[in-house]
């Protein structure tokens, strides 16, 4: 294919991932979103086959094939709770690629164009140093996330004296080495350079507890693109760093509004210590017993009925449960007696960024009921009741009240305010932070103890009776 041809066919890519990045920002949107996403990814793939830089079709027909057929498999199986695992394991390949493409390019430099053995030129070596350290880092530190998440190791933080000033040193050796690299072109450097970049990827995430993982998880999807941005600068493929730039910078932007929504900073969350199962026996442990009111499937059913507006609050706990489904059964037969139903959405309620979204458009909940934090907010003084199901943290007034609390200053959604509120979760215990909800022992609560499913189903059964 021509230069020319092949340049404005990688535009319109261009321009259909920024099209597609534009239609997944809501849900309403997100399957046109994905549709430009294919073209453009299609249309990439077809310019890129057809390039003179192509000498043979073997390798590159057989690794579409062995890849296209792992990842089909991989999307039909994968449970919606394991997907922040499964994007980690994705990025650790992206790193891998990164530092894969850096080693190949300094080996063979003639293929890349960019001059011959012990002549690359200065400004190809630094690309080479930043690729490979930002690609080392991402690998690492996402095989550690993904292990953290599917339960390969404990997710609780693994701090150790002197491991922020360990990692700031190995920070520094690492800028100072992709200096000397740049002047020098050292095999043995490049090599320094990437086996210092696998460690400090490590020891980066190891500190990090299970709650903050989704917001590491963006960063390092962030890192990704930014590692493909250094392979796009490699190779000399615009598209490669256009691309790389997008999802380098869609990524921050997501980490910084899962910060916001936590009102935690990135600092706070890079630094570690929070968010481990232990939070949680400290929470338990030594809590004197306090009185709490519980109820039956059968009561919920009876108020709910009898309620004029009810304002549903999903959390994790519904995500964990696959409650969605039997939830929108119970939200139409509510309807259907004249109840108002709402559905109100908390920008960090389950464990990824849009997770309640998700699910509730999977059970085919219509867009216009599910309302978020902002623009429902006020509505709970003038509503019978709260129904909360499988959300603990994302209603805890803890946030607002105590500032020794590790959510404190995070928004909440002020399910206190309802006539009466309603808490499905199977027992006690508290969220991921690991505090203790006050909600829970106030006069208008009622806790539904059990699954969150079991309890919707019953809840049908009651509604029904
Ligand atoms: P959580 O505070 O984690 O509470 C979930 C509750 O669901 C738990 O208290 C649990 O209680 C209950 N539960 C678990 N399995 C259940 C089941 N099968 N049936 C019924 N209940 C079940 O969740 P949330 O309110 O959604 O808050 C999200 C938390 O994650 C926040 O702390 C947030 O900062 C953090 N976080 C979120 C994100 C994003 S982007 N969403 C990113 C980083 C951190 P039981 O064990 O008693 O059942």
């Amino acid at each position: 294919m021509n230069a020319n041809l092949s340049a404005l066919a990688y535009i319109i890519s261009s321009v259909c991932f920024i099209l597609a990045l534009q239609g997944l920002s809501s849900a309403k949107t997100s399957q046109r979103g994905l549709t430009f996403g294919i073209a453009g990814m299609a249309l990439a793939i077809g310019t890129t086959l057809m390039s003179p830089i192509v000498s043979s079709y073997g390798w590159i027909i057989s690794g579409i094939i062995l890849g296209g057929v792992i990842g089909t498999s991989i999307a039909k199986k994968i449970q919606m709770t394991a997907l922040p695992q499964l994007v980690a394991a994705f990025h650790s390949l992206i790193g891998l690629a990164a530092v894969c493409v850096a080693a190949a390019a300094l080996l063979e430099p003639y293929a890349f164009n960019i001059g011959t053995v012990g002549s690359i030129a200065p400004a190809s070596l630094v690309e080479m140093g930043l690729g490979v350290a930002i690609g080392a880092i991402t690998f690492t530190g996402s095989v550690v996330a993904f292990a953290k998440l599917q339960g390969l190791v404990s997710g609780n933080p693994l701090i150790f004296t002197g491991q922020h000033p360990l990692n700031a040193l190995l920070g520094i050796l690492l800028v100072v080495l992709i200096g000397f690299f740049a002047t020098s072109e050292s095999h043995s450097l490049f090599w320094s350079i990437t086996f210092i970049s696998l460690l400090l990827g490590f020891l980066l995430i190891l500190p990090i507890g299970g709650a903050d993982m989704p917001v590491v998880i963006s960063m390092l999807n962030s890192y990704s693109g930014w590692a493909a941005v250094g392979i796009g600068f490699t190779l000399g493929n615009t598209l490669l760093i256009i691309t790389g730039a997008l999802v380098g910078a869609s990524g921050a932007i997501l980490s910084y509004i899962m910060c916001k929504g936590m009102n935690r900073s990135i600092l706070n969350i890079i630094l570690g210590g929070f968010g481990g199962d232990h939070t949680k026996v400290l929470a338990q442990g030594g809590k004197e017993q306090r009185a709490y009111k519980t109820g039956s499937s059968e009561d919920a059913g009876f108020i709910m009925k009898n309620a004029k507006s009810l304002i549903i609050v999903p959390g994790y706990g519904m995500a964990v449960a696959q409650a969605q489904h039997a939830l929108r059964e119970v939200s139409d037969i509510l309807k259907r007696e004249g109840v108002k139903v709402r559905y109100a959405i908390h920008p960090v309620a389950g464990r990824m960024p849009g997770h309640m979204n998700v699910l509730l458009a999977e059970a085919n909940v219509p867009y216009e009921d599910v309302l978020e934090l902002e623009d429902i907010n006020r509505d709970f003084g003038q509503t019978d009741v709260a129904f909360v199901i499988g959300a603990n943290d994302v209603t805890n007034p803890a946030a607002k009240t105590d500032p020794k609390s590790p959510i404190f200053g995070m928004p909440i959604l002020d399910v206190d305010k309802a006539k009466t509120v309603l808490f499905v979760k199977r027992s006690m215990a508290p969220g991921y932070a690991g505090v203790d909800n006050e909600l829970f022992y106030k006069d208008n609560t009622l806790m539904l103890f059990g699954d969150a499913k079991k309890m919707c189903e019953e809840i049908i059964k009651s509604l029904e009776e």
